[in-house]
């Protein structure tokens, strides 16, 4: 297990004990950047207290349960646990590519969570702070389910707007029950929902007023969310339902037959069901030395900011509620907005993990991310320009810059050697010094302060370079060794700001320690110089960042929403957000018409593409020409079906590179996704090549 792997001196405060966790994904949606905010955010902090030499554990888990999973897998044709089970390995493997070194990752649908969900609401159950009453509910008659709000469309009875969610409306912001929407319609099976009765499970959190009222303001919460919480908590505690109906996919509540525990009940267990299960592969690590209520190890929650009600009302209540400890603190973060905006899927800033790493160096975000992160819950904004001038000045032009600028000549000229003594002291202490300052500034997560330290101090080893001119140095004989000891100072300075970063920077760290020929880059491992110490070979340790790389991965990202919306059902309820319409302008000029080349086409051949869910490969024949296209249809047509068919394609559509290839052409098909998808196929007579006008 990698929870000290570095080795540090001693003088240090005794080691802490701490659990720490990143919110859990859903797994019914693939990891993007937003996601990414906050595990490089958790990861960056957990990494710091590691190198501190403190036993800092992290961990997560896909969040398995609920609705939309279950109807995701039925309409793939797979069971829930097929699907979460693909869903944990991309998750993963996603994480892992971005350097996210958890110490566990699970599933909330797991053998120890179910055993933690069942324990906590017996013992709730127990104490009496469990309620059970009729309610009345949307229900599906066709599809024999009820309906949470987010599976009911209808007309706002507000401002009558057409296709809004069952809870608020998107056109005019208005809040209301469901029971007031007009004409609606279920987004599961287009039926007309009717009222059901059926018997609920409530968590009673009034109970815990006096408990919360005092926990709010224990110093658990940053001072806004303190704010924010204290004004919901003065609008008065509500009973929290924490049962479903079936059918459902989640566990069921002990005792009853068809009741199933909501997703958001044992979801914040799973935090506790993956550490369980890295104690179980652990003898040295003890469940209850981390959680008994007098435990004295610290348990921290790094989450979004739309999570905290779940967070820091229910979740301490109901670990109060069961006898056991609560945690330490809850770290909020604000939302990632792209170019200024809420990202989003018609704007092709919907940005999936893969899609960026299939492109980028994941260390540029992290970095970027690093640069911009505070303890506040402001929203971060990537915006593009900004991501490449920052990471082209700040690590490349500044950081590698300086080792580049030093290995040559030590490789070189001095076999590798660096300088028998440290001819520059003073500044190279009080560099190790700067070391308290900035590990201050990680451990209250003011990451974007401690990058503007780490910085000022890159540009300080630059100038003294610069004024030490050591290539002028170099030139005589007689100054040799002052420009060798110039270049020792610098390479060693570079060691000190990139312990300092290694946090942020794992990876160029891990290659920083091989070229450097270290064994150990801790906390507290650079207080003396490297001396008569040889050095390897200098590698470049990071490129620019290049415009076109990050244009494939925006255009990678919008084929993917093409691939998707011609697939899934126009409801964002079965993703991980509301899909919002691509913009469809009332009218366009015929100039606009015009511009477009709608050619017939013949199929010539239809195949399936290694790794992708939703795409064919069509060769079409245009009458000469053959393109080569990808179309999102596979839900909808086997491809031996299509091969020989004439069919309508867009043939002056830019070329766009895709994660499978270049996709040169769109073919026109029409329906709302899935089986739902019909290619628009000519009459025989049509011949391959003609304009359609
Ligand atoms: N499954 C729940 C969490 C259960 S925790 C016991 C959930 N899942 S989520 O996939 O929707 O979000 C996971 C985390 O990612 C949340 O903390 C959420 O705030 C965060 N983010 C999701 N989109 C985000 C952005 N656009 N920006 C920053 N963080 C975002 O909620
Ligand atoms: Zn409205």
């Amino acid at each position: 297990m990698s929870t000290t792997s570095d080795t540090s001196t001693p003088a240090r405060p005794p080691c802490r004990k701490i659990l720490v966790t990143s919110a859990l994904p859903y797994a019914n949606g693939a990891i993007h950047l937003g996601h990414m905010v906050e595990h490089i955010q958790t990861d960056i902090w957990v990494r710091f207290q590691k190198m501190r030499g403190h036993q800092c554990l992290y961990v997560c888990a896909d969040d398995a349960h609920g609705t939309p999973i279950m109807l995701r897998a039925e309409r793939e044709g797979i069971t829930p646990e097929t699907l979460i089970a693909r869903m944990k390995k991309e998750h993963q493997a996603d994480f892992a590519d971005f350097g996210i070194g958890f110490d566990n990752y699970h599933s909330t649908h797991s053998e120890e969570n179910r055993e933690l969900a069942e324990n906590i609401y017996l013992r709730l159950q127990e104490a009496g702070h469990i309620a059970v009453r009729t309610i009345k509910q949307a229900y599906d008659p066709e599809r024999q389910m009820f309906l949470p709000d987010r599976f009911l469309k209808g007309e706002c009875p507000r401002c009558g707007a057409k296709d809004q969610y069952g809870d608020n409306c998107e056109a005019c912001g208005a809040t209301y029950a469901t029971a007031e929407l007009k004409n609606p319609v279920s987004v599961v099976s287009g039926a007309t929902p009717i009222e059901k009765e059926s018997e609920h499970y409530f968590f009673k959190l009034p109970d815990f007023e006096a408990m919360l009222h005092d926990w709010i303001r224990g110093g658990h919460l940053q001072p806004e969310v303190a704010n924010k919480l204290d004004e919901w908590f003065k609008a008065g505690l509500q009973e929290w339902d924490i049962s479903r109906d079936a059918p459902y996919f989640g566990f069921k509540i002990p005792g009853t037959e068809d009741k199933y525990f909501y997703v958001w009940l044992d979801a914040p267990m799973g935090y506790f069901a993956s550490f369980k299960h890295l104690c179980n592969k652990h003898d040295e690590l003890d469940f209850d030395d981390f959680l008994s209520p007098d435990s004295d190890a610290e348990l921290y929650h790094f989450i979004g900011k739309d999570i905290i009600y779940f967070h820091a009302l229910f979740w301490p209540a109901i670990l109060h509620g069961a006898g056991l400890r609560t945690p330490t603190a809850i770290f909020a973060h604000g939302f990632l907005t792209v170019n200024g905006q809420k990202m989003s899927k018609s704007r092709g800033t919907f940005i999936n993990a893969r899609a960026y790493l299939d492109h980028l160096n994941p260390e540029y975000l992290r970095y970027y991310f690093a640069a911009k992160l505070s303890s506040r819950i402001d929203d971060i904004d990537l915006s593009f320009d900004d991501f490449s001038a920052r990471v082209n000045a700040d690590l490349v032009g500044k950081m590698v810059n300086i080792a580049s600028r030093c290995a040559g000549y030590i490789s070189k000229k001095c076999d590798g050697r660096l300088s028998a003594e440290c001819s520059e002291a003073e500044l190279y202490q009080r560099f190790v010094a700067a070391g308290e300052q900035i590990a201050a500034l990680y451990e209250q997560r003011e990451f974007s302060h401690a990058m503007r330290e780490i910085m000022a101090l890159a540009d300080i080893a630059n100038q003294y370079i610069d004024e030490q001119k050591p290539w002028l140095l170099a030139k005589s004989e007689d100054t040799a060794q002052q420009a060798q000891d110039v270049y020792s100072t610098g390479i060693n300075l570079f060691r000190v700001l990139m312990t300092w970063l290694k946090p942020v920077l794992p990876a160029m760290a891990g290659e920083v320690q091989d070229f450097l020929n270290i064994d150990a880059m801790g906390w507290h491992d650079c207080g003396q110089p490297l001396s008569d110490h040889r050095i390897d070979r200098f590698k470049p340790l990071m490129t620019r960042v290049e415009q076109n790389k990050i244009d494939a991965m925006l255009a990678q990202t919008r084929d993917e929403l093409a691939a998707h919306t011609a697939t899934e059902p126009a409801t964002g309820a079965v993703e991980s957000g509301p899909l919002q319409a691509d913009p469809i302008a009332e009218t366009i000029s015929f100039d606009d018409f015009a511009k477009i080349d709608l050619r017939i086409a013949r199929i010539e051949k239809a195949e399936h593409v290694d790794g992708a869910k939703k795409l064919l490969r069509l060769t079409l024949d245009l009458g000469g020409e053959t393109r080569n296209v990808f179309a999102g249809i596979k839900s909808a047509y086997a491809p031996e079906t299509l091969e020989g068919k004439l069919t309508v394609m867009v043939a002056n559509l830019a070329p766009r590179k895709m994660r499978f290839g270049i996709s040169e052409g769109m073919v026109l098909a029409a329906g709302s996704g899935g089986e739902e998808l019909w290619i628009l196929h000519p009459d025989d007579g049509a011949r391959p090549g003609m304009r359609v006008k």
